[in-house]
């Protein structure tokens, strides 16, 4: 025999109504953490922003705000110079390459391999008054390093565990996180793994009555971390130039 249960007034409660509010009472709570959960969970998830086109950016010195001009660009520099493109926090590195007495070398559009996919892409190829200025993501296809980690060994210089023989005749990028090295002069094509990905190239434009470079567009495959190049991360806080800067390697 089931025991009566009695209000505070000392009526006598009827036992479906006291479960069906108990019910109702867990289930509110549990509505109420769901939302809670949600909210916080939007909070910490980033939202997918981004842009709708590549943007033609001209590149300024971040110091002086000044357009880069060819002599602004050291042939083969050690220094490591880089600017974001296409959104906020994608470093891409600049280079103006040369050959080991220091004079520029043209850089040719070349087909470039991608294991990942087993597909090619046609690189840019060097701009400029020599041919010689070339950009690429500075975020190593293999894990995601960035610079000083990965950076431009300029010709002759030997490369800590890098190729065989730390053979550096034409000038490489190399991630020392785990070992990639990439070649500027072929597209930034794969020199050793283990990435599978070239870096992408960043498809410059050269002014020649200003003496000035422009951003184009990214070529080959897409950015590490990204779905897409151009999603997934915060628009530049300009949209005519490209902040240009430089760090020791
Ligand atoms: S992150 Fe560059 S080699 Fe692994």
């Amino acid at each position: 025999m089931n025991e009566e249960i009695r209000t505070e007034t000392g009526e006598v409660e009827d036992p479906k109504r006291r479960t069906f509010l108990k019910y109702m009472t867990i289930a509110a709570f549990a509505a109420a953490s769901a939302g809670a959960l949600r909210a916080t969970i939007q909070n910490i998830i980033p939202k997918s922003a981004g842009i709708t086109g590549f943007p033609q950016l001209l590149l300024v010195d971040s110091a002086t705000g000044k357009a880069i001009t060819t002599p602004d660009l050291k042939v083969n520099n050690s220094a490591i110079v880089t600017f974001d493109y296409p959104l906020q926090g994608e470093p891409n590195f600049l280079l103006r390459l040369g050959d080991s007495s220091g004079s520029d070398v043209k850089v040719s559009s070349v087909s470039v391999k991608i294991p990942a996919s087993g597909k090619t892409f046609q690189s840019p190829g060097g701009v400029g008054p020599y041919e010689s200025v070339v950009a690429s993501s500075a975020i190593c296809q293999h894990l995601g390093c960035i610079p000083p980690i990965i950076h431009f060994y300029k010709p002759g210089t030997s490369i800590p565990n890098g190729p065989s023989g730390s053979q550096n005749t034409n000038g490489l990028i190399h991630c020392n996180c785990h070992g990639s090295t990439y070649d500027p002069l072929k597209g930034f094509g794969i020199v050793t793994g283990p990435t599978q990905n070239p870096l992408p190239n960043v498809s410059l434009k050269y002014d020649k009555s200003k003496d000035q470079y422009y951003t184009l567009s990214m070529v080959g495959p897409t950015i590490y971390g990204h779905s897409s190049d151009l999603s997934g991360g915060n628009p530049l806080s300009s949209n005519t130039q490209a902040e240009v800067t430089t760090q020791s390697s």
